[in-house]
């Protein structure tokens, strides 16, 4: 099984997405969850913005583009080509200016893609492909935007996700919020890093167990199969 892990933060050792994405990896192999990781960070391998050859050459046909074109588009079909293989996404990053750091954002902008990650069906709606992936989504805030915080209405972070993944076929995306971490006291700081913590074992244990029963049901396949060759 492969995870891709994103990285988003422009902190490195001091930043908390980093921490908590790890912790929540590590969570995971201690279930016994055996999979490789695919490793990516956004705020070094930043994707190019959009520019004017990408937007031109992401909407023509196939079968229309020219060679340069093709090579205009070729980092964002390897984005693409990653995320289709995985098995599941740990995505993090903080909230910068209320919403998806610029670095993220480019990301996504490179990984929505006619006939890579979603198609145009031929009665004319849209569908996602991503729709076999697990999801998970660690935010980290310096300010606490829960529900009844004077700041609840500011989060421009988890629905620009949520529209983003889903277009793309990102069903049910679990979303473990750190906050606050910044903009607070430092009882509070570290009251949310352990509720994310909290938060992170028991999405740990929750993904293993579906793992865990896909990898069984897989080997009680196998072994059927090979009683009919048998
Ligand atoms: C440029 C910048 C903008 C930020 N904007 C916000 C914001 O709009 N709302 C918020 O709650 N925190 C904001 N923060 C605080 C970070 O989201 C917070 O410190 C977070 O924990 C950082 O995550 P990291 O440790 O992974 O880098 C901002 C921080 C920076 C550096």
């Amino acid at each position: 099984m492969k995870i891709l892990h994103v990285d988003a933060s422009a902190k490195r050792e001091r930043s908390n997405s980093r921490a908590l994405s790890r912790f929540f990896l590590e969570r995971l192999r201690e279930q016994g969850v055996e999979f490789e990781v695919d490793y990516l960070d956004v705020s070094v391998d930043t994707p190019a913005h959009v520019t004017e050859a990408f937007a031109i050459a992401t909407y023509t046909p196939e079968h229309e583009r020219t060679e340069a074109m093709k090579a205009t588009l070729a980092p964002s079909d390897e984005l693409c080509r990653r995320l289709i293989e995985a098995d599941a996404f740990v995505f993090a990053m903080p909230m910068y200016n209320w919403s998806i750091p610029s670095a993220f954002k480019a990301y996504i902008d490179n990984i929505i893609r006619t006939n890579l990650t979603y198609v145009n069906t031929a009665d004319g709606r849209i569908e996602g492909v991503l729709t076999r992936q697990k999801a998970l989504f660690v935010t980290s805030r310096g300010a606490d935007l829960r529900a009844g915080s004077p700041y609840a209405s500011m989060d421009a972070l988890t629905p620009a996700l949520r529209a983003a993944f889903g277009f793309i076929g990102v069903n049910a995306p679990v979303f473990v919020d750190a906050q606050p971490l910044q903009f607070s006291d430092q009882a509070a700081r570290t009251e949310a890093l352990e509720r994310a913590r909290a938060e992170l074992t028991a999405v740990a244990a929750d993904w293993a167990s579906s793992f865990n029963a896909g990898m069984a049901n897989a080997a009680a396949i196998s072994t059927n199969r090979d009683d009919v060759v048998a």
